[in-house]
């Protein structure tokens, strides 16, 4: 569509002198005196920094207001340029800089104005993305379609591709279960293929129970007149079905490389039974199909863990029914809202939440695949929305400022305030209600350092419990309370790893998620808890998968290439008697750059193959080569 927006917004990082250029051009509407800009951005102004054709109205984070400088007047075809020198980081891909923005006129209206993407040094470029060329198949290679790689295989020949899987009328209940669901996981996912799961004609597949074969582990024996799958229960079913379809789908594509073989046998089973992978639907909402597909897409990537961050500063989108107003007014942003817009939305009220009824819905549809979704309410950090609805919750006393890394002021919830653990009951009752996981997540992450000191009730608390106020030993005390109130509730809890800090938790049933660095699970491991890897460094997929400019994403863990994210190796640095406290690993999706068109897809596939691989196999069973010529054959999410 042509632009015909009256004001485009133009943006270039100085990366020697680091300094950021905001160019408004004015091609029409009337002459500007005594107006606002408004931007939302990743990158935050810092509070030293000079500005240059502004001055800064407000800010909360990455949305800013920038007033026109008193007495000037920006003619149409004239622009208006803002210089600032001093940001929260340096910017290191164009997706850091302005998403939205808007002008506010001296009558308060407010106009859209298009934004361009941000160039750097003045070199001007389109955003574009290196895809990954289709590879052959490596030399000696088995032809077996199958991401995650099974453990061991050993197959000849080829069935017809034309015809699809089929299974036996006979088959034990647990196994017409899995088909079905997979028949109908798999319609979804390749809605333009011809069925690869049918009833009637096809390749039989025979199903027996065998009590031996471990949770999720299936066996699968070819032979000239049948299939014969053997599992222990509906996820092994599950797994063994999807392996059928990922071979018949790859002999389909691709006769030349792969078959569904007519002799032979395949045994597998998965490496760890916490095979992950979160979403954040607190900085950008999800719509529930939106996230009906990315869980189609695990599934089918044999994972089975749903981690849903369900808040953040940014927003709040789970209904609470004794709180309402939680989600009428933090699961929404705008001009005039508790929240302004931030980090890509306009100034109109955009936003969504999710009812009962949708948790419900989704819970059932992970279930139905082998999902368990995994709720995270994060506290007590990244509650900025929190206070701002409920007020109730802060101390009246509270002075000084602190901030969090994402330059949200004051924005833990604080442990010495009753109403705080009055809110909680009712939110974990809520989980409890939703949400059958055994683990509930409670963030525990980026709590700011200083949070609280401020806080009369809450250093009398310090005082009285430690005989000193300190945020970290404040946290523990915070958290140790939030795993009693779910032990009470017949759960257990689960955390990021800053929940070790000041005193920790009771390690007996709780999980700790450590993503800073790959070597900081070992560290929570030797302190006796029970761990998840999910590393930024490898597992991030918001990061960046190169340097350039202009490749989307971030960069503060440094960039994520598919390499990066394959040949990482959950627990090689683990002592072996450490090993049974690895529960496994995940991904992990944080969308502040999601509000881009393409982002999602980009930035997930293929590194969600990639992690599953890292999830499922034995290290020596993985092979880059393979994988690289196997992947673009599965699938990736409707959402673009
Ligand atoms: C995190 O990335 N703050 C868990």
């Amino acid at each position: 569509m042509p632009n015909t927006a009256p004001y485009r917004l133009l943006s270039d990082w100085n990366a020697q002198d680091r300094v950021i250029e905001l160019k408004l051009e004015i091609a029409g509407g009337a002459t500007l005196a005594g107006a606002k800009l408004a931007t939302t951005s990743l990158f935050r102004i810092h509070p030293e920094c000079r500005i240059e054709g502004a001055t800064l109205a407000g800010q909360l984070s990455n949305h800013h207001v920038f007033a026109q400088p008193e007495g000037t007047r920006i003619a149409p075809g004239q622009s208006w340029i803002i210089r600032a020198d001093r940001l929260s980081h340096v910017l290191r891909h164009y997706t850091y800089g302005p998403k939205s923005a808007f002008l506010i006129l001296a009558d308060g209206s407010t106009h859209p104005v298009a934004v361009e993407p941000m160039t750097l040094n003045g070199v001007p470029g389109a955003p574009h993305w290196e895809e990954i060329a289709p590879q052959d198949l490596p030399a000696g290679a088995a032809p077996l379609s199958v991401i995650p790689a099974p453990r061991a295989v050993s197959v000849a020949g080829r069935r017809d591709p034309a015809l699809p899987l089929v299974i036996a009328t006979e088959a034990p209940l647990a196994a017409q279960k899995a088909f079905s669901a997979v028949r109908a996981l798999a319609g979804r996912l390749f809605t333009r293929d011809e069925p690869l799961y049918c009833h009637g004609e096809g390749h039989i597949v025979a199903a027996q129970d065998e009590a031996a074969l471990r949770d999720g582990a299936y066996r699968i024996a070819f032979a000239r007149d049948g299939i014969t799958l053997s599992a222990g229960g509906e996820d092994g079913y599950r797994h063994g079905f999807i392996t059928l379809g990922q071979m018949l789908r790859g002999a389909r594509q691709r006769p030349r490389d792969f078959a569904l073989p007519e002799a032979g046998t395949i045994d597998d089973e998965p490496r760890f039974g916490w095979r992950g992978a979160h979403l954040d639907v607190a900085r950008q909402f999800y719509a529930m199909q939106d996230v009906v597909d990315f869980l189609d897409c695990l599934a089918w990537n044999k994972l089975n863990r749903f981690h849903m961050h369900l808040n953040d500063d940014e927003a709040w989108r789970l209904e609470i029914p004794r709180f309402p107003a939680l989600t009428e007014k933090a699961a929404f942003r705008g001009v005039g809202e508790i929240l302004p817009p931030l980090l890509g939305t306009p100034a109109e009220r955009t936003g969504g939440f999710y009812t009962g009824d949708d948790i419900r819905a989704l819970v059932a549809h992970g279930l139905s695949l082998g999902i368990e979704i995994i709720p995270e309410i994060d506290i007590p950090g990244h509650c900025h929305c929190v206070l701002e609805v409920l007020p109730e919750l802060r101390d009246p006393g509270e002075t000084g400022v602190y901030r969090s890394v994402q330059y949200f002021p004051n924005n833990a919830l604080n442990p010495a305030v009753e109403a705080t653990w009055d809110f909680l009951a009712a939110v974990f009752d809520r989980l409890v209600e939703l949400f059958p996981a055994r683990h509930l997540h409670a963030g525990a992450d980026e709590v700011a350092e200083g949070a609280w000191l401020g806080s009369p009730l809450a250093v009398a608390l310090g005082e009285r419990l430690f005989g000193k106020a300190e945020t970290f030993t404040l946290q523990s005390h915070f958290l140790k309370r939030v795993q009693e109130m779910l032990r009470a509730r017949g759960r257990d809890i689960a955390v990021w790893e800053e929940a070790a800090l000041g005193g920790g938790l009771d390690a007996e049933g709780a999980l700790l998620v450590a993503w800073r660095e790959s070597k900081s699970g070992r560290a929570l491991a030797e302190q006796g808890y029970r761990v998840v890897l999910a590393p930024a460094e490898h597992y991030y997929f918001d990061m960046a998968r190169s340097a350039e400019w202009w490749e989307p994403g971030a960069s503060w863990a440094g960039t994520v290439s598919l390499r990066d994210t394959y040949d990482y190796d959950p627990g090689s640095d683990w002592p072996d008697a450490l090993k049974p406290q690895l529960a496994g690993v995940q991904s992990c999706l944080w969308s502040e750059n999601l509000s881009l068109p393409g982002l999602f897809t980009h930035l997930v596939y293929p590194r969600l193959s990639a992690m599953a691989e890292g999830a499922w196999c034995a290290p020596e069973r993985k092979d880059f080569a393979r994988f690289l010529a196997t992947q673009d054959l599965m699938p990736v999410s409707a959402r673009g």
